[in-house]
């Protein structure tokens, strides 16, 4: 019995004075801009002065249940940053010292044209052994996890598809009688969000601007590559009198005013 009180006063102590965080984190930036924005972790020290040395940083990768060393930058490591996972070894770089406890960090950067999505959206952590002058040992610390978040734009969507309703066949017409009910297919990707979908505008002839097609369109389910989202959006159109030339468009990540989506195409169909 006596022992384990003893056993937990010292923990409590030695617990209470190594508490001092080192060792931080940094994603940057911290959503990712798929394609656009390279990935950067940075492991990096705190309260410096509170350390006399730095003997080694890793970068740890969640992958399934446990983190595993992604690369670690030591002291007597020819040369001192060494990569334990070959794979992103080929497609990223890694810059660290262990020199001083103010410059010792380790930095990852994956070049924006190698970022894979989602394999490299995992969780995150760094873990660093130095020489505390706070408790005069040794100690081990880590962050914890962090998760990177990306954002995926969409940019490609076809041209829209176009049959009259009921027909199997898909027709290269654009010009029809009024009153002719026309069905129009867009496909096309729609970021990675699964609830976004792509919506339709039209403007006639008369008309200043588009503006957002009053029918329901219909959307397939969305199919995911990547990170990136796919659907497709049918909408049913009858031709009136005012129809004389009418420009349709299919459009996603649109940011609410018709024709602003990243991924946007046009059809042009008239009356007669
Ligand atoms: C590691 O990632 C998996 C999903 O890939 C998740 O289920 C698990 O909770 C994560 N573990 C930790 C410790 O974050
Ligand atoms: C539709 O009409 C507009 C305006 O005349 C024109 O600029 C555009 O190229 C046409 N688009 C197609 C797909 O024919």
């Amino acid at each position: 019995m006596k022992f384990v009180i003893v056993c937990a006063v010292l923990f409590c102590t030695l617990s209470s004075r190594a508490s001092a965080q080192n060792i931080q984190i940094q994603a940057l930036p911290q959503t990712v801009n798929y394609r656009k924005n390279d990935l950067v972790i940075v492991c990096s020290i705190t309260n410096p002065s509170q350390l006399n040395a730095v003997y080694y940083i890793q970068l740890q990768r969640n992958s399934s249940t446990t983190f595993e060393t992604v690369v670690s930058v030591a002291t007597g490591q020819t040369p001192p940053v060494q990569w334990t996972d070959t794979q992103l070894q080929g497609r990223a770089t890694a810059t660290g010292n262990v020199d001083s406890p103010s410059s010792a960090q380790l930095r990852l950067t994956i070049d924006k044209n190698s970022v894979i999505c989602p394999t490299d959206f995992k969780m995150y952590m760094c873990k660093m052994t130095s020489y505390s002058n706070v408790v005069s040992d040794g100690i081990t610390q880590e962050t914890s996890p962090i998760e990177l978040s990306y954002v995926e734009t969409p940019t490609v969507i076809e041209m829209p598809r176009l049959r009259i309703l009921n027909e199997n066949f898909d027709t290269p017409n654009r010009q029809f009688p009024v009153g002719t009910m026309i069905q129009l297919t867009c496909r096309g990707e729609v970021g990675n969000d699964a609830s976004k979908t792509i919506r339709w505008c039209t403007q006639k002839t008369n008309e200043m601007m588009f503006t957002e097609l009053a029918q329901t369109p219909i959307h397939s389910e969305a199919s995911l590559s990547g990170c990136q989202y796919t659907r497709s959006s049918t909408i049913t159109y009858t031709l009136t009198k005012e129809d004389t030339f009418t420009q349709f468009l299919c459009e996603s990540g649109d940011t609410g005013l018709c024709g602003t989506g990243t991924a946007i195409q046009y059809v042009n169909i008239t009356i007669g």
